[in-house]
């Protein structure tokens, strides 16, 4: 993706449904019959998700903005590794395999490089439910032969997953869960209207959540949440700019720890209902300390494309990563692009310049690569962002909403990037002049 920084982000857009929703329910679209999900965002993580379904003997198939699951023939109960892999959460599956099958075999799930990605609450809570669950180096081997059972679950961390592994594998065991210490993000109660839409007893109350099991669950028809990391994004990438855009069918309610950030930076913040806008002062203000923590707290998710925008804030802006253990792998790019930043642990400090320059660009993981996008609109010149696949997990067609959005965005075919700009002609240089030059003369330009 050719990127021309500098320009101001204007205009409307509407937010797509939410990643971290629609994964959970597509695992849970297993237990029942037939599912029409609506809302739905077309991601590589979405297709990850539908490959599995298809593989365990579902079949999808998608509509306008929405995908039908038929699980009503569905019979194997393995992930092997080449679909697991793909994404994180496909571990979600689990639940769901035991619940309907009363087995299951998943290699070990891939997704972002964040950090050790544990799953032994997941494992602890399904044993809790009656489980046998043998780990072996590459994946789990899982029964319960006599079907899951309620139980009493505490949570020592409120682990997003292992929250909707349990509360998808409760939906149909024998009984009454009690999760305690469960996380309470939205796409947590999109779960439970989805399996609750379809029949199953779920109630959450703060941390704690109930589950009667039911027998079966029923045909359904949901609409996903919107996804309220997508917003803060390009809320990022307008305050980065120095722009004003409006973005609709979002859920103001789930920025709640993330508006008050922009309005410390200096932007205004209009916020009704589905829609948000934002208008971005000439300099922004840094922020003068944002941690991330589990919902309602600030999103780790949300962090790198709002410290994108702190790179160009007057002043030292403060970060802490609160969830996980490292997400701070595209900050050596940043200081590519001439920002100051000092990295201490999980602390990020932010000495906010004028301007920052163009660079040749490569994602790191699905956020930090969302993070470079941001950044490589605010700076001068033209840079050039590859290894696009992250950014395709999470975000449905990035180029087009910045197009949308007045951005100068291109896509470019890979072999076109790595001909016309070659670091021995030195990048910076290469890429600048490239900026100077009508970018659409360029052939292969898509
Ligand atoms: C989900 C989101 C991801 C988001 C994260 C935190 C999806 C598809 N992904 O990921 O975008 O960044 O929530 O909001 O919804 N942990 C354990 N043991 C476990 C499980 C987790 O120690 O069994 C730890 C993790 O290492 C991490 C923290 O808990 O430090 C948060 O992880 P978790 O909430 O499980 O994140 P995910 O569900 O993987």
């Amino acid at each position: 993706m050719a990127i021309e920084g500098g320009l101001p982000l204007r205009g409307e857009a509407e937010i797509h449904g939410a990643k971290n929703a629609v994964l959970p329910v597509l695992s849970a679209a297993l237990l029942c019959p037939r599912s029409v999900i609506r809302n739905c965002p077309m991601l590589s993580d979405v297709r990850a998700a539908c490959r599995i379904l298809e593989r365990l003997g579902c079949s999808v198939t998608s509509g306008e903005e929405s995908l039908s699951v038929d699980a009503s023939c569905a019979r194997g109960c393995g992930v092997p590794a080449s679909l697991a892999g793909e994404m994180r959460s496909s571990i979600i599956f689990l639940g769901a395999l035991l619940a309907r099958f009363g087995k299951a075999q998943i290699a070990l799930p891939g997704g972002c490089r964040l950090g050790p990605r544990p799953i032994d609450l997941h494992i602890s809570g399904l044993r809790r439910m009656g489980a046998r669950i043998i780990e072996q180096e590459d994946g789990l081997i899982c029964s319960a032969d006599k079907g899951l059972k309620g139980a009493d679950i505490s949570l020592a961390y409120p682990s997003v997953g292992a929250t909707e592994n349990l509360l998808i594998a409760a939906s149909l065991a024998k009984g009454e869960t009690i999760l305690r210490g469960a996380a309470q993000e939205p796409e947590i109660d999109g779960l439970i209207d989805f399996l609750n839409l379809a029949g199953a007893r779920l109630c959450r109350e703060g941390s704690m959540i109930r589950a009667e099991g039911v027998r079966e669950l029923h045909d359904v028809d949901y609409t996903i949440i919107p996804d309220r990391i997508e917003a803060a994004t390009y809320l990022s990438a307008a305050a980065a700019t120095g722009g004003e855009i409006t973005l609709k069918r979002v859920c103001t309610s789930h920025l709640a720890s993330i508006l008050p950030v922009f309005r410390e930076m200096g932007c205004r913040v209009e916020d009704s209902g589905e829609k948000v806008s934002l208008s971005a002062p000439r300099r922004l203000l840094p922020v003068s300390f944002v941690s991330t923590s589990p919902y309602p707290g600030f999103p780790t998710d949300a962090l790198a494309p709002i410290m994108a925008a702190s790179l160009l804030a007057n002043g030292e802006s403060r970060f802490e990563e609160g969830v996980f253990e490292s997400r701070y792998l595209h900050v050596e790019q940043f200081r590519d692009m001439g920002a100051d930043v000092r990295l201490d642990g999980k602390r990020a400090y932010v000495k906010g310049k004028p301007c920052l320059y163009a660079s040749r660009l490569h994602c790191t993981d699905l956020r930090g690569g969302a993070a470079l996008a941001v950044a490589a609109l605010a700076a001068q010149g033209v840079s050039l962002l590859d290894e696009l696949q992250h950014i395709h997990r999470g975000y449905e067609d990035m180029p087009a909403m910045l197009r949308r959005l007045g951005g100068r965005v291109w896509t470019l075919s890979s072999s076109l990037v790595r001909k016309d700009i070659s670091p021995e002609r030195g990048e910076r240089a290469a890429i600048t002049g490239f900026g100077l030059a009508p970018v659409p003369r360029i052939q292969g330009v898509l």
